[in-house]
């Protein structure tokens, strides 16, 4: 798949399994390699990237049940293209080699790969042949996810083919007398069918895991590294009430005790009742040390007149190190930062040294505040996704409510504050957001949703109240699905939840007197506005 993205950083620390069955993914530079790792956790397999040219004898050493090649953007003809050492496919150990992967896997063995006729991305029909234990219980036909520009034309005798589509004469691979495959099309996507149940049985039938691998051995492996990290030295760790910082600084406390300082920063840009919940639910839980800024009206005034989208981003990652460093050194004996940072967060900024992954949004809490702050930086989270989050969250015996509370963006309500961010505007919005939120819970539909928010509209319209013309705020209702937050659905609602929150809304807040639902789906949107 196109596009790359992976830091040394992700590779640093390898890998303690903790007596668990292993599989390694090689990332040859795929940005949904990472997704491969999880989507194998999820069958309770211990699975972890690595860098692509990882020696063999390394390999030995780690002694994985089975290697996992990923895509990437390269062809694999072309000069400099990231290979792995040969000597991976004399380990005996079982190979699948995805979309490049597959292309390694089979040049390997003397196959042809070309530019094919036309490149092929998207759902692309495909037919299964043969009864190979990779594709145990899938029907014949499914559909899958195809992103490649070459493939593979001349197969050589070594292999079999386990499924072709009608541009792709081999979408699957296999070698006859090794348990080595090869798949153009990426199974670790929702879009192609079963791909969950493929990636299964290779890691299953295939490679003879178990799947006893749980959540806490991944806790385990933190807090023992967190302990040896840290040593004697102090922690801080930035609070934001959601569950990322909440879970880090479960994870670093269980770890370290009292060894922790946390730093809460009101922004003035929190939803309805946060500042006070957060001190609450943060006393309930954790013994340690908590210092709450309140920085509201630093950010209002910073942000005053500022429409622009990026500006209010910069601005507000500006003054939040600002006044996070000013407390910060009021902690003495602090070497270390914890932050909250996830896997789609590290993709999304494109926080990677070694390619170029666009910059979609500038998320303030990637990249830069280590430098600026002159910390050492502890994120025990930036190989994960949300849900494997979740998992860790309960796990660690943090409340239920807790954990399953939407994500926040740093930048808080400014990015849904469209136009200018003021006190009253943000107090319509907070308003607004309340009911919603409310209305969801009250429908028992808050966690059918993964995010759910108002957003203010700078637009004003006309309407009628009683006898009177209004020319008044609107307010945007956005409420999305999504697996991991990289693309998402909008939310079917029922009407009358919608009716609602519309009703309740446009009645009790003052100064708006239109709602409006949005139905675009991420791509080509994204789920905050700005
Ligand atoms: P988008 O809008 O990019 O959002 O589709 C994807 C997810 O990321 C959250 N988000 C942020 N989180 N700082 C954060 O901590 C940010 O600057 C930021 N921008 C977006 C967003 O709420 C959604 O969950």
């Amino acid at each position: 798949m196109d596009g790359t993205k992976t830091t040394a950083d992700a590779y640093r620390g390898l890998i303690d399994t903790g007596g668990e069955d292993l599989i390694l993914v090689l990332d040859f530079g795929s940005q949904t390699a990472q997704l491969i790792a999880r989507r194998v956790r999820d069958q309770n397999v211990f699975c972890q990237l690595t860098r692509p040219d990882l020696s063999a004898e390394r390999i030995r050493e780690l002694n994985p049940k089975g290697l996992i090649l990923s895509g990437g953007p390269a062809s694999v003809y072309a000069p400099g293209a990231p290979q792995p050492d040969p000597g991976i496919f004399h380990l005996g150990l079982p190979i699948l080699g995805i979309c490049y992967g597959m292309n390694l896997v089979c040049r390997a063995e003397g196959s042809r790969v070309q530019p094919g006729k036309s490149r092929e991305f998207g759902r692309t029909p495909c037919r299964v042949v043969g009864d190979d234990p990779l594709f145990a219980g899938l029907p014949k036909q499914i559909v899958v996810w195809m992103s490649h520009g070459d493939q593979v034309e001349q197969l050589t005798e070594h292999f079999s083919v386990l499924a072709e589509t009608d541009t792709c004469p081999s979408a699957a691979v296999k070698q006859h007398d090794r348990p080595v495959y090869g798949l153009q099309f990426h199974p670790e996507v929702t879009h192609t069918e079963h791909g969950g149940t493929l990636l299964a049985n290779f890691v299953k039938n295939v490679c003879g895991c178990k799947g006893t691998w749980k959540i806490q051995s991944l806790i385990d492996r933190e807090v023992k590294g967190i302990r040896k990290r840290v040593g004697t030295d102090r922690v801080i760790c930035g609070l934001s009430g959601g569950v990322d910082s909440s879970v880090t600084a479960a994870l670093i406390s269980q770890a370290i005790g009292e060894q922790l300082s946390c730093i809460f920063v009101d922004n003035g840009l929190l939803r309805k009742g946060e500042a006070e919940q957060v001190r609450r639910e943060f006393s309930d839980h954790f013994k340690t040390d908590l210092h709450v800024v309140d920085a509201r009206q630093r950010f209002l005034s910073e942000l005053a007149g500022v429409t622009e989208p990026q500006q209010k981003r910069k601005i507000i990652g500006r003054v939040f190190i600002e006044v996070f460093r000013k407390e910060a050194e009021s902690i003495r004996d602090a070497h270390f930062l914890a932050q909250g940072t996830l896997y789609p967060d590290v993709i999304e900024s494109g926080a990677n040294p070694d390619g170029p992954a666009a910059t979609i949004k500038a998320h303030h809490n990637v990249g830069g505040l280590p430098d600026e702050l002159g910390f050492e930086l502890i994120e025990p989270l930036r190989e994960l996704f949300k849900d494997e989050v979740r998992r860790m969250g309960k796990e660690l015996g943090l409340p239920e409510k807790l954990v399953w509370r939407h994500p926040f963006p740093g930048p808080g309500l400014a990015v849904r504050c469209l136009g200018e961010v003021t006190e009253p505007r943000l107090e319509t919005l907070r308003e607004a957001d309340a009911i919603l939120i409310e209305e969801l819970h009250r429908a028992g539909l808050y966690r059918d949703v993964q995010q759910a928010f108002a957003v203010l509209l700078p637009v004003q319209s006309v309407g009628v109240m009683g006898d009177d013309r209004t020319y008044e705020d609107t307010i945007a209702i956005r409420a999305v699905q999504t697996d991991d937050f990289m693309t998402a659905d909008w939310y079917r609602f029922p009407y009358d939840v919608l009716e609602r929150i519309s009703t309740r809304i446009i009645n009790s807040v003052r100064g708006v007197n239109r709602v409006v639902y949005d139905v675009s789906s991420k791509p080509p949107s994204t789920i905050e506005w700005e």
